[in-house]
C-alpha cells in the first residue's frame, strides 16, 4: 500500500500490530514510523523491525499519513496536545475513547476507534471498527487492511462496543480460563499436566477453526459430535445442569456493563 502508518505510543499493542503488517508485507519497514517516549522502545523496534526512529511527535506527524494511536488511556492528553492532524486519518485503539471525545481532541479529521484483542499477539485478533463522518471509503479500507493483518477485522456501530468489549475484547480470559478447567479435569483423570494443557488448548483452536471454516451452526457441529448414549452427551448433559450457556451469558453482560460504566466515568475525565 502506498501509505506510511506512525505509532504514536510503541508498547505491546502497537509491536503487534508491526510485526502482523511487515509479515503480510502490507506495507515496507520504511513505510512504518514509530514514536514512543520510551527510547529503548523505538531501539528495540529498530533492532527487530528495522524501524528508523524518529525523535518527536512532530517528525511522525510530518512523515506518515495514517496515525495509529497506541497510548495508555491516561497518556491520552499529551500525546495529542499541540498536534494538528489535518489531512491525516487517525486510527485509536485506547480502550474506552469514544470518537466524540477523541474528535475534541484530534479535531474535525477521518477518525476510526478500534477495538482489537490480545489475540492480536499471534495474528489471530478480532478487531471491531467504528468510524466517524468524515471517514471515506478508502480510509476504511486502510484501516481494514490494517487490523487484517493481525487477524480479523469488521465494522459496527460504535454503539456496540461495550458489547464487543465483553464479548471479544474479555473474552480471550473466559476462554484461558475454560482452558485451565479443561487441562484441570485432564489430570483428575490422570493425563500429565502438559499432555492436558496441550490437548485442551488444541481443542479450543479445533474446535473455533470447525465454527469458522464450515460456516456452520455451533448448535449443529456440536450434535455431530454427540452420539446416542455416548460419552459427549454424557458431559453435555451436567454443563446444562450446571447452567453452562446462561452463566457464559452472565459474563459477557457483566463486562458490558462495567465496559459501559468505565466509559461514563473517562468521559467525565478532562
Ligand atoms: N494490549 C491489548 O491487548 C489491547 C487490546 C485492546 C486495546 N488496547 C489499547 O491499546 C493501547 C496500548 O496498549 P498497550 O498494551 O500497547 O500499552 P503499552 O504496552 O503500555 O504501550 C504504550 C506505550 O506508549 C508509551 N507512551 C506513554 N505516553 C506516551 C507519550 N506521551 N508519547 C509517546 N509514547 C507514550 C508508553 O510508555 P510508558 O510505559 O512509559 O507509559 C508505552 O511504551 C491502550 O490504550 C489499550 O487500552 C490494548
Amino acid at each position: 500500500m502506498e501509505f506510511n502508518i506512525g505509532f504514536l505510543g510503541a508498547g505491546a499493542m502497537a509491536e503487534a500490530l508491526i510485526d502482523g503488517l511487515l509479515k503480510v508485507r502490507l506495507v515496507a519497514p520504511a513505510q512504518i514510523i514509530a514514536y514512543d517516549i520510551r527510547r529503548e522502545r523505538l531501539q528495540h523496534l529498530q533492532q527487530v523491525y528495522g524501524l528508523e526512529p524518529v525523535a518527536s511527535r512532530e517528525e511522525l506527524l510530518h512523515k506518515a499519513e495514517v496515525i495509529i494511536l497506541a497510548v495508555k488511556h491516561q497518556n491520552i492528553h499529551e500525546v495529542l496536545s499541540g498536534l494538528n492532524f489535518k489531512g491525516k486519518l487517525v486510527i485509536s485503539i485506547v480502550a474506552g475513547l469514544t470518537l466524540a471525545r477523541l474528535a475534541r481532541l484530534a479535531g474535525e479529521v477521518p477518525l476510526v476507534r478500534a477495538m482489537p484483542n490480545t489475540p492480536s499477539l499471534v495474528g489471530e485478533g478480532m478487531a471491531a471498527l467504528a468510524k466517524n463522518e468524515y471517514v471515506s471509503q478508502a480510509d476504511l479500507d486502510k484501516a481494514l487492511a490494517i487490523f487484517r493483518s493481525v487477524g480479523q477485522a469488521l465494522v459496527l456501530p460504535e454503539e456496540q462496543f461495550d458489547a464487543v468489549t465483553g464479548l471479544s475484547g474479555s473474552g480471550p480470559a473466559y476462554v484461558y480460563l475454560f482452558i485451565e478447567a479443561l487441562a484441570d479435569a485432564g489430570v483428575k483423570q490422570g493425563l500429565a499436566r502438559q499432555v492436558a494443557l496441550q490437548l485442551a488448548a488444541q481443542t479450543v483452536l479445533g474446535s473455533a477453526r470447525m465454527v469458522l471454516a464450515s460456516g456452520e451452526h455451533p448448535a449443529v457441529l456440536k450434535d455431530r459430535v454427540a452420539s446416542p448414549a455416548g460419552t459427549t452427551i454424557a458431559g453435555l448433559a451436567v454443563l446444562e445442569e450446571q447452567g453452562f450457556r446462561g452463566t457464559i451469558m452472565r459474563a459477557v453482560e457483566a463486562a458490558s456493563l462495567r465496559s459501559q460504566s468505565l466509559g461514563k466515568e473517562k468521559s467525565l475525565c478532562k
